[in-house]
């Protein structure tokens, strides 16, 4: 069932409340999404964007029960990543000589997925526009990486709606599809981990693009994502905080990421959280077993944080599988200007520390020189250095 967002412009996407993963399993789901499609209807009738495959017959059958699939003009696909192309084959079928409006690089990547090379592909490019009657323009805007390199969002002129694709998003379903009518904690929070676990390599990109839209001076009132909500009510305030986060984000909070074998680097964990509390009673303390606690959401609190704290005991000459694939994805988000320090227990060779050092630098990480290097259990002694980690975090 189309639902109004504005005069004729309607949306028709897939809302769902099953979803519990994504981008295969990289990325924790915990309320849902939306798979955000719309259908302009001016004298020229237009769709922007599809759904995700598994919902593709519903889709289609649905949107043939709004409107004679033949009446559709053309279609725009701001990107080609499949949780919004995955209609496109079933639908074409139904339609196959109907143009497709989208970059370069999406029909690369629409062709790579789909197959289909004899699609009426219509490239486009930043400032390009075409009439849908009605005295309104659709204007396209390449988002090239943000977050791929064929992704683009679309303005319509006239009812003044960003179509953003991924850009503005969050992975949260609601049937009311509005910010206004949103649970403001739960937005915001999948916003910021929707950021922090997906748009955050590209910072400056996306500092630049806002620079660039905001120089267009264009009025705004309606930014229809992709996933999660359409925000109408002051839509801009995503903008602001998009612009603000892109730009080496932090808040006064250290968190502290470690695994363990027998405990006594989780006890270092707790020791060095309790003395930046004590040396910083202001500054928020996070600390999470990185191998019990969801990798998304501790993201999400690194990208909060001024600094953070990892640790791991050494076995096998390395450190726990856990800690080190949790850096390889550290390292592919691309966090700056934030400081670290190691700890773990060891045994017999005791490598952690050093390992820690170097793959947290590599990962772009300040590291600082105080570590605990803790053979066997911790006491005193091992206990004391935690608050040179502290100093070193807090200063
Ligand atoms: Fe929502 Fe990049 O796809």
């Amino acid at each position: 069932m189309k639902k109004l967002i504005k005069n004729n412009v309607y949306w028709v996407g897939k809302v769902d409340w099953e979803l519990e993963s994504f981008h295969g399993s990289d990325f924790s789901v915990n309320h849902g999404s939306t798979q955000n499609a719309y259908l302009i209807q001016e004298e020229k009738t237009v769709l922007i964007d599809t759904v995700w495959r598994p919902h593709s017959t519903e889709f289609v059958d649905n949107l043939a029960k709004e409107i004679d699939l033949d009446k559709i003009d053309f279609i725009v696909v701001n990107h080609g990543e499949v949780d919004h192309s995955g209609a496109l084959p079933d639908l074409m079928e139904r339609i196959p000589d109907t143009p497709i409006y989208c970059t370069a690089n999406a029909v690369k990547s629409l062709t790579g997925q789909f197959h289909h090379p004899e699609w009426n592909f219509r490239v486009v490019k930043t400032g390009d526009s075409v009439d849908i009657g009605n005295g309104k323009k659709l204007v396209f805007v390449e988002m090239r990486m943000l977050h791929w390199p064929d992704s683009m969002a679309t303005y319509m002129t006239g009812d003044n709606i960003l179509f953003s694709n991924d850009a503005f998003g969050q992975h949260y379903a609601l049937e009311e599809l509005f910010n206004d009518k949103a649970d403001t904690c739960t937005l915001w929070e999948e916003a910021i981990k929707y950021y922090a676990n997906i748009l955050n390599p590209y910072s400056p990109l996306v500092k630049k693009k806002i620079e660039e839209i905001q120089a267009l001076n264009l009025p705004i009132d309606i930014i229809a994502t992709s996933h999660g909500v359409i925000w109408r009510d002051n839509p801009l305030q995503i903008v602001e905080k998009y612009y603000e986060w892109s730009q080496d984000y932090q808040e006064d909070q250290i968190t502290i990421v470690y695994d363990t074998m027998w405990e006594g680097t989780m006890q270092l964990a707790h020791k060095i959280g309790k003395e930046i509390s004590k040396i910083s009673p202001d500054t928020k303390v996070k600390i999470f077993n990185v191998a019990r606690y969801d990798k998304n959401d501790i993201m999400t609190e690194v990208f909060r944080s001024k600094a953070i704290a990892v640790g791991s005991p050494t076995v096998g000459n390395s450190i726990l599988s856990s800690v080190g694939g949790w850096i390889d994805f550290l390292k592919e988000l691309r966090f700056k200007n934030k400081k670290a320090a190691v700890f773990g227990c060891y045994g017999w060779s005791g490598e952690s520390t050093k390992i820690l050092r170097e793959r947290l630098a590599d990962a772009g990480f300040l590291v600082v020189e105080p570590e605990i290097r803790c053979n066997w259990n911790p006491e005193e002694d091992d206990f004391s250095k935690a608050s040179d980690i502290a100093r070193a975090l807090c200063e």
